[in-house]
């Protein structure tokens, strides 16, 4: 579609978004990362541009993507360097939607040099620490309004449903809206289309559809909005 076939129902709006994966260094040759594309971010971040919306991309690794026309783009590696990124142009945000996929936790040390195999050493053990919770973070220095957006890749298991998993992460969390991905065999992950549930604060739960990335980032913006109006200013 042709940006001047959307509605400008954004302008002026100030907004953040994270996108793909964070690497965590083990040494000069080697990290761990994880699957995401970043193409859900990267839809986010173009569709509000075209919608009208200031945007500042905060990106880590991603497949080879087109950058969103008219977004300010700042490219991250690790999650560190994405909370500090994301926090920095938050400040000034309306909206902040967390689409990253977010290293949990980082190696507790980075070799310097390349780690060598030997066969008289035993093999290393790889010791882990936790990452901040960048968007836990935002949620408490959250400005007065401001719309903070999270996103779950969820798969249900004993312990509960996809839902009931997701209803649980967005009270844990405190945003004010949550995208639930089903993930598992042949979804969400590396996939153009992407399917979902959108949980809010208030209660409001909506299923999306099966659909491109294009139109589950239309679907979160209508969401955003929807909310900015029934906001004070
Ligand atoms: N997130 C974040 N900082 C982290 C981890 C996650 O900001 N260190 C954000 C993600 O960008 C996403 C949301 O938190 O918007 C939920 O991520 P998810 O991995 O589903 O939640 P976790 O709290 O890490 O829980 P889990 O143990 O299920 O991974
Ligand atoms: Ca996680």
């Amino acid at each position: 579609a042709r940006s001047d076939a959307l509605p400008r129902d954004l302008d002026g709006l100030r907004v953040v978004v994270s996108a793909g994966g964070t690497r965590e260094p083990l040494d000069p040759v080697r990290h761990l990362g994880n699957r995401s594309s970043g193409k859900q971010g990267y839809a986010l971040a173009r569709v509000a541009a075209q919608r009208g919306a200031h945007v500042t991309l905060v990106t880590a690794h991603t497949d080879a993507l087109p950058e969103p026309a008219g977004a300010d783009v700042v490219h991250v590696s690790t999650a560190n360097q994405l909370g500090e990124a994301v926090g920095a142009a938050a400040a000034t945000a309306d909206v902040v939607v967390m689409a990253a996929a977010v290293a949990d936790f980082r190696p507790a040390g980075t070799s310097g040099h390349k780690i060598k195999k030997s066969d008289d050493t035993p093999d290393p053990t790889i010791n882990l620490v936790r990452n901040p919770d960048i968007l836990a973070g935002l949620v408490e220095r959250r400005e007065r309004g401001q719309v903070i957006v999270g996103f779950a890749a969820e798969t249900g298991d004993e312990q509960g449903s996809v839902l009931e998993h997701a209803r649980a992460k967005l009270k844990r969390k405190g945003c004010d809206l949550l995208v639930v991905n089903a993930v598992g065999e042949g979804k969400a992950f590396e996939m153009d289309e992407n399917t979902g549930w959108l949980l809010s604060a208030d209660g409001a739960e909506q299923r999306i559809p099966l659909g491109t990335k294009s139109l589950l980032a239309a679907t979160v913006w209508d969401a955003v909005t929807e909310l900015l109006r029934r906001r004070p200013d």
